[in-house]
């Protein structure tokens, strides 16, 4: 994993090398069962060279304190490793070359769960997921549970968010721990629609 990092830090293979100040690949536990995938480096992370090191880093601390958690405990990366230059959104071509990283994070890691932070992590894994309607909810994959989660960003200045996001939570630990209901096994065993998920096929 400390190779793979290098590799990303001075990685060249998209236009975002360019603007950065700091690749991020990612920090936590190698060895967890759960990994939480972002969207992209913000400025903070970009300064710092840490994932989610800024507001929404501190809300996503505080909902992982909510279940018992603490972020040295989890794995935490993004869809892509560098910044897009004012926040923008990660282009197809960004994702696409960066792809790659995330693989070979998952690989190594080899988690019971992921959980996706917003929409362009949900879209990576399952493209014609709407946010709204799987959120909190439980997908899988060959063995891995896939969990949508909204962006901690929404539920920074928004306590309807908030709470719908704490909510969510809960869910984590019963994935892992496997003690899901019936529903929640029905979900998690329904293979993924057509096109969403090749990533390990
Ligand atoms: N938002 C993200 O998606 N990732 C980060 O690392 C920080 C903010
Ligand atoms: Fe490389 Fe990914 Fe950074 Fe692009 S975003 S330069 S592919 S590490």
């Amino acid at each position: 994993m400390d190779d793979l990092s290098k590799e990303v830090i001075s990685c060249t293979k998209c236009k975002l090398c360019k603007s950065r100040t700091h690749a991020v690949p990612g920090e936590g536990n190698i060895h967890s069962d759960i990994m939480f995938v972002g969207e992209a480096p913000g400025e903070n992370e970009d300064k710092k060279g840490i994932p989610f090191c800024g507001a929404s880093g501190n809300f996503l601390e505080k909902m992982l304190e909510s279940i018992n958690m603490k972020r040295t405990d989890v794995y935490i990366t993004n869809i892509v490793k560098c910044r897009p230059p004012g926040n923008r959104d990660p282009e197809e071509e960004e994702i696409e070359s960066c792809k790659e990283y995330l693989e070979r994070q998952i690989d190594f890691i080899k988690p019971k769960a992921i959980c996706t932070l917003g929409r362009y992590s949900l879209h990576y894994f399952y493209p014609e997921f709407v946010i709204s309607k799987v959120h909190g909810k439980i997908y899988s994959y060959k063995k891995i549970k896939i969990i949508p989660l909204y962006h901690p960003a929404v539920g920074l200045y928004r306590d309807s968010m908030k709470k719908v996001l704490l909510d969510d939570f809960k869910i984590i630990k019963e994935a892992i721990s496997q003690n899901l209901t019936t529903q929640q096994k029905e979900d998690a065993s329904s293979p993924p629609k057509q096109g969403s998920f090749d990533l390990f096929s």
